[in-house]
């Protein structure tokens, strides 16, 4: 398919912050391209839900944690689709709470897989498309876990650490060749039913309450709001959580 549009893409779109993002730009006039790791009905909804609209969007399957899937889907999608000008990395690393004993090396390994190597990998493909265009921005979904260590998140804290201070690097380097780096630290529980309700299971519906949880549509309004910042005043990073919620920074 060739659209004159550009392209938002979205790696790790379930029915949370990647879904309703995805939605957001396709509605502001981009072509979205959702890509998740094995829910192939799950991903076709979110799609449908798009073009039913009368908006534009393509679902891919893709494991991040594979090699050269990340390289072979942004080749694909510049070549095919067309350019892209705003890339979400959305895919988190949790695998709950573990003690150290119980954190092997595989778990700690796939942690920093997922929630650092995979959007180096990410950022390495599609910065030369970026800056030979001299515009772009790429969003880094977070978590609390980049901000700072806690009991059991061994492999999650120290990959999300990493993913954090990635971010910092790629703005060091891409910033002053025009392309907008922005980690977003989502400081609590998501309304995502793919993730944290998968999680929890018949204990979500209890635990979202009303709007004590973050609303994945005012998370995407965000990211909406981030890409398209005049370049004189960008946001490199950003936090967010719902009003009942005690900031990291003051939690004890
Ligand atoms: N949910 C929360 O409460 C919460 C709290 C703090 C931070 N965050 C951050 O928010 C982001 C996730 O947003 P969300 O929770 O709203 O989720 P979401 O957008 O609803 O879904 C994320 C999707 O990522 C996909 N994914 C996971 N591993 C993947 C892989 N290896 N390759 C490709 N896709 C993969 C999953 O697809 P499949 O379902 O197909 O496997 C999942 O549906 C993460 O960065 C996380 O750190 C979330």
């Amino acid at each position: 398919m060739v659209t004159r549009k550009p392209v938002f893409l979205v790696i790790g779109a379930g029915a949370g912050i990647g879904g309703h993002a995805a939605q957001r730009f396709a509605v502001g006039g981009y072509h979205a391209v959702l890509a998740r790791r094995s829910d192939a009905e799950g991903l076709q909804k979110l799609v449908d839900a798009i073009t039913e609209a009368g908006d534009e969007a393509s679902g891919r399957l893709l494991d991040a944690s594979l090699p050269d899937t990340i390289e072979e889907l942004v080749e694909e999608v510049e070549r095919d689709i067309g350019p892209i000008e705003v890339a979400l990395f959305n895919l988190g690393a949790q695998i709950g709470n573990r003690s150290l004993a119980d954190t092997s090396d595989r778990m700690f390994e796939l942690g920093w897989r997922l929630a650092t190597y995979a959007p180096f990998r990410l950022a390495r493909a599609l910065m030369p498309h970026m800056v030979s265009r001299e515009k772009g921005t790429l969003i880094v979904t977070s978590a609390t876990a980049a901000m700072r260590g806690n009991a059991g998140q061994h492999s999650h804290a120290a990959a999300m650490g990493g993913r954090r201070m990635l971010c910092q690097t790629l703005n060091a380097e891409f910033a002053p060749q025009g392309i907008h780096i922005s980690h977003v630290v989502i400081d609590g529980a998501v309304n995502a039913p793919d993730t944290l309700g998968k999680m929890l299971g018949d204990k979500f519906e209890a635990f979202k309450g009303e709007d004590g949880v973050l609303d994945p549509a005012a998370v995407a309004e965000t990211y909406w709001h981030l890409a398209h910042q005049p370049r004189s005043a960008w946001t490199h990073e950003v936090d967010l959580r719902p009003w009942t919620d005690v900031p990291w920074w003051n939690d004890n």
